[in-house]
């Protein structure tokens, strides 16, 4: 999918639209909704139970992962923009979920939390959140059973708090869940060096997305702590 710059992106997410405004011509990237948010979300709703399993034949290979529904987790949103990944996941069931960014771009945030309340139901939580600030990040007070994250690598220098703060922020048995796309070839490797140091990094196969929204330049990874980290 091409970066779309309609100044309103749809998401269907089950029987629910979320109607999320963009403002591509602002100086913040996280004023813009982004393809890996909308992947994400995506693959999440194609395999998140719609009620806890019961039995075998309601299970699906990813049920574990996404039910959200048998027991409550907490979760998080790192670098959430527009909040479309996290509006999603709560549809989905994640209830007790916030949503984080950078100061400039919580006007853009909370003007589309409350744009979608009516299918939301609720105000989401919303915390500002820089990946650098280890005051907020015990502020949210961690551990999270999810770390949810979309198109967050994209600048060299940052990595390196983003990795921090996934491994402050995620339980000991808890998951990241990354919407990730190529966007600089040095923060790419960067990342994904630090996070082989820390994380079991598993690879959502492309025929597991939700086949609307598989884009070959688009990925979605499982990352869970490393057991023995030496
Ligand atoms: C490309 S946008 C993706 C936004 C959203 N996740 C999406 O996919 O639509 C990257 C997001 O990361 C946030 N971000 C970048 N650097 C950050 C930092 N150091 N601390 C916290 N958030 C940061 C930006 O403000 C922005 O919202």
């Amino acid at each position: 999918m091409k970066f779309t710059d309609s100044p309103v992106i749809d998401l269907q997410v089950r029987d629910s639209c979320l109607s999320i405004q963009q403002d591509n011509a602002s100086f913040h990237v996280g004023t813009s909704v982004w393809p890996c948010s909308l992947v994400l979300a995506k693959f999440a709703e194609r395999w998140a139970p719609p009620s806890p399993p019961t039995t075998n034949d309601d299970k699906t290979p990813y049920s574990d992962l996404l039910d959200f529904h048998s027991r409550r987790r907490r979760a998080i949103e790192l670098g959430t923009g527009c909040g479309a990944a996290g509006m999603a996941f709560h549809l989905l069931g994640l209830q007790d979920l916030i949503l984080t960014d950078i100061s400039p771009v919580m006007p853009a945030l909370k003007h589309n939390l409350k744009r979608n309340k009516p299918v939301l139901g609720k105000n989401l939580k919303t915390s500002i959140l820089y990946w650098n600030n280890r005051d907020q990040i015990t502020a949210v007070n961690p551990p999270f059973d999810v770390v949810i994250a979309a198109d967050v690598v994209y600048i060299e220098e940052s990595v390196g708090h983003l990795v921090g703060a996934m491994e402050a922020l995620v339980a000991d048995d808890g998951v990241v869940l990354l919407g990730y796309q190529l966007r600089s070839p040095e923060a790419d490797k960067v990342f994904w060096e630090m996070c082989e140091e820390v994380f079991v990094i598993e690879k959502v196969p492309h025929q597991d997305l939700h086949p609307d929204y598989a884009y070959e330049e688009t990925d979605v990874y499982v990352f869970r702590k490393k057991k023995n980290k030496n």
